[in-house]
């Protein structure tokens, strides 16, 4: 009998594990994983290489104009490995640097970059069998999504997190830093006129703060099946 594929979406505040999460997940049932975030991180790095982000200055309109000459892809190499391409370039490594990771949030307001992505999103979902995280997956992106996960930790755990990932990857930064930039993003993300980050009203609630990979893995999987069964 084949099992039906489920769309399932993961939002929730910034370097909450909601990556590492989906893509574990999408590897054990196989199914297809999109880091939505990286989308509007390449969006920001684009925007800055033309020099239209300078402090809290943004060049809308001309980011509005560019939109259509923005192709964002994602393919996996030899080893299996998942990248984001700009424009043909990879730019996986780029777009996690600081300077990318102050602006995406400004960049993530403006209603016509949401739609491109948002679109394209959607499109990438089509035939089920994905799952996608990032702050309006559940909400906007997939609102019949089969399965909706909103994850949360605290603000010391996810600091801690996201610094040691910062820091294997050999980029200099510090513990103030990081939770500078996850307070300041989180704000914004929530507060934001244009597809805000809250939980659905159907998404199940998981605080991993003091849960192992593996452990909130087990949750979730325990989820999905009763999912499939009751599909
Ligand atoms: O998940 P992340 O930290 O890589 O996301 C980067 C930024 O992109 C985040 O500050 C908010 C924005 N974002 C969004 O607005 N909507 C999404 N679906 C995913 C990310």
């Amino acid at each position: 009998m084949q099992t039906k594929k489920l769309t399932i979406a993961i939002d929730g505040f910034s370097s909450c594990g909601k990556s590492t999460l989906a893509k574990e997940l999408a590897s054990r049932l196989q199914y297809i994983f999109i880091d939505s975030g990286a989308m509007y991180r390449t969006v920001t790095l684009f925007c800055l290489r033309n020099n239209w982000i300078s402090g809290d200055q943004i060049q809308i309109t001309e980011i509005i104009n560019a939109l259509s000459s923005i192709s964002i892809e994602f393919k996996i190499d030899d080893q299996g490995n998942k990248s984001i391409y700009l424009n043909g370039e990879n730019c996986e490594n780029e777009i996690r640097q600081g300077h990318v990771a102050s602006s995406v949030s400004r960049i993530a307001e403006i209603r016509e970059v949401r739609e491109k992505l948002v679109l394209e999103q959607q499109k990438m979902g089509e035939k089920g069998g994905i799952v996608m995280d990032g702050r309006d997956i559940g909400t906007v992106v997939f609102p019949h999504a089969d399965l909706k996960l909103f994850v949360t930790a605290s603000i010391e755990v996810r600091t801690q997190r996201r610094f040691l990932e910062l820091t294997q990857k050999g980029i200099e930064i510090t513990l103030e830093e990081v939770k500078d930039n996850l307070v300041e993003r989180d704000f914004i993300d929530s507060n934001r006129k244009e597809s805000p980050l809250v939980q659905a009203e159907d998404a199940v609630l998981l605080d991993n703060s003091t849960m192992t990979r593996e452990e909130q893995l087990q949750w979730v999987l325990e989820l999905v099946v009763s999912k499939v069964r009751s599909s």
